[in-house]
């Protein structure tokens, strides 16, 4: 097994991580417009977690001298002006990720964008203040996934292997073949990238609530979004278990059954929308 600190100073020398195709391309005909929305870019941009993490990398890295951490996408094009898509566009890697049997991963990104709907639906229905904050974060919450899959080949292999033979969750067998599981090294590239904290820690721990934590409403938020678009069947997150709901989560957002199936409603007619 590799060693926990050569990992982790691999994990936060990464610099890009493969964007989805179809997002560049769309990008590429909006920025050709004479002047194109914000808003729209900032839609678009908001499909992948790589480029959202990249946007907010820029306008997080104090190089632009802004104040406060900024967690959304719109905010961090209307400070950093849209030109900075276009070097992100210049920049992406557009090769695509596959799995042991040479399909594409695409399934990952379909599930993030899911639990990015579920985690905004959700802070709405718990009341919670800046839901489209929550939707970054649940958009990002697995991007760990794509660092195994990407930066460490022979692992992720060997991942993919064990959930196999076992039919455990991705974590589990992560945790054996790793010593870490996706949401630790999501968590140590977002704090080498300087994202605000109340993005990182529902990435670090949405496999792993504990009440006492730092952003814990937040986490458990991203925990049940995960698990709803798991249960409703979007996309595909590599294992095809619906882990259970931590009671303490499930206790801090006061929600109703009532609600988990008005979001979970909610978000198979939102998804039909998208292609991804
Ligand atoms: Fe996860
Ligand atoms: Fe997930």
């Amino acid at each position: 097994m590799l060693a926990t600190s050569d990992l982790r100073s691999r994990v936060e020398r990464t610099t890009n991580i493969a964007t989805l195709p179809d997002v560049v391309h769309h990008l590429g005909t909006l920025m050709a417009r004479p002047s194109p929305s914000t808003a729209a870019v900032a839609e678009q941009i908001g499909i992948d977690q790589v480029l959202t993490a990249r946007v907010l990398r820029l306008v997080n890295s104090g190089f632009c001298g802004f104040s406060g951490p900024i967690s959304t996408i719109h905010l961090a094009l209307v400070l950093l002006g849209l030109d900075v898509v276009r070097t992100l566009l210049l920049t992406a890697s557009v090769i695509d990720i596959f799995d042991e049997h040479g399909r594409s991963l695409t399934g990952l990104w379909r599930h993030s964008l899911a639990t990015a709907r579920a985690s905004a639906m959700i802070a709405e229905r718990a009341r919670m203040p800046h839901p489209e904050e929550l939707g970054v974060a649940g958009l990002l919450h697995d991007i760990g996934k794509l660092i195994i899959a990407e930066c460490f080949r022979k692992e992720f292999l060997q991942v993919r292997a064990l959930m196999a033979e076992r039919g455990c969750l991705q974590v589990e067998a992560e945790y054996q073949v790793l010593g870490v599981t996706h949401g630790e090294m999501g968590m140590w590239l977002l704090r080498k990238w300087q994202l605000p904290a109340q993005l990182i820690y529902p990435v670090a721990y949405h496999h792993d609530f504990e009440p006492h934590r730092d952003f814990a409403d937040r986490t458990a938020v991203v925990h049940l979004a995960d698990i709803i678009s798991r249960a409703r069947g979007i996309g595909a997150v590599g294992d095809d278990r619906v882990p259970a709901i931590h009671p303490d989560a499930w206790a801090m957002l006061a929600l109703t059954m009532d609600d988990v199936a008005f979001v979970s409603r909610q978000l198979a007619a939102d998804m039909e929308d998208h292609t991804v």
